[in-house]
């Protein structure tokens, strides 16, 4: 039979651990939407920092390529396969593929659910509750949500516990 003790410690331990990534959507080789809620992570007018834009999964912003680092993801521009998504130490920016470090242009999508649902028109979910997490420091891309950021913010990078698994992926149809 199980103590108070014992029951009250289990509420504890579930409670300390945060909802963890399990799995990694079979994105390889599509065009994807990085979305937080009713935002996406686009590209600014100057090219090269990222900033939240109201979502619009049937247009792609990446098309995503196999990296170095195995089962992780290079995301590249999808109108310029020749920029890549760069971890440059403050801002994730898009720059010249190569012109960083393997690990500075090396993603992994973990989700806690990888599933292929019908999303809005033009494109399917196909990863839910999830970190993008950096190689270079293993930080996490931050889209901030509109109730706390104006649409058009930076997307940035932050420790992932803070950033939370609520970034949901979808492939354009
Ligand atoms: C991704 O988008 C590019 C640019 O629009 C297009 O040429 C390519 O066919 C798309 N790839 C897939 C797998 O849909
Ligand atoms: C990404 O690469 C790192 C370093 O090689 C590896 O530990 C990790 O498991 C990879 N992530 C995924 C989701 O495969």
């Amino acid at each position: 039979m199980l103590s108070i003790a014992s029951i009250f410690l289990s509420v504890l331990l579930a409670g300390a651990s945060p909802a963890r990534a399990t799995c990694s959507p079979a994105i390889l080789g599509t065009n994807i939407s990085i979305t937080n809620g009713p935002l996406e992570a686009g590209f600014s007018s100057n090219g090269l920092t990222l900033v939240s834009q109201p979502i619009s999964v049937a247009t792609p912003e990446f098309a995503v390529a196999a990296s170095s680092f195995s089962g992780n993801f290079t995301l590249l521009k999808v109108t310029n396969k020749a920029l890549a998504l760069t971890n440059t130490g403050a801002l994730p920016e898009t720059l010249s593929v190569g012109s960083a470090s393997a690990s500075a242009q090396s993603w992994a999508v973990q989700c806690s659910s990888c599933v292929s649902e019908n999303g809005p028109p033009g494109s399917t979910l196909i990863g839910e509750g999830c970190l993008v997490v950096s190689q270079l420091d293993q930080r996490c891309l931050n889209i901030g949500l509109s109730t706390t950021t104006p649409v058009g913010s930076p997307v940035t990078l932050g420790n992932c516990q803070a950033v939370g698994s609520s970034i949901n992926i979808y492939i354009a149809a």
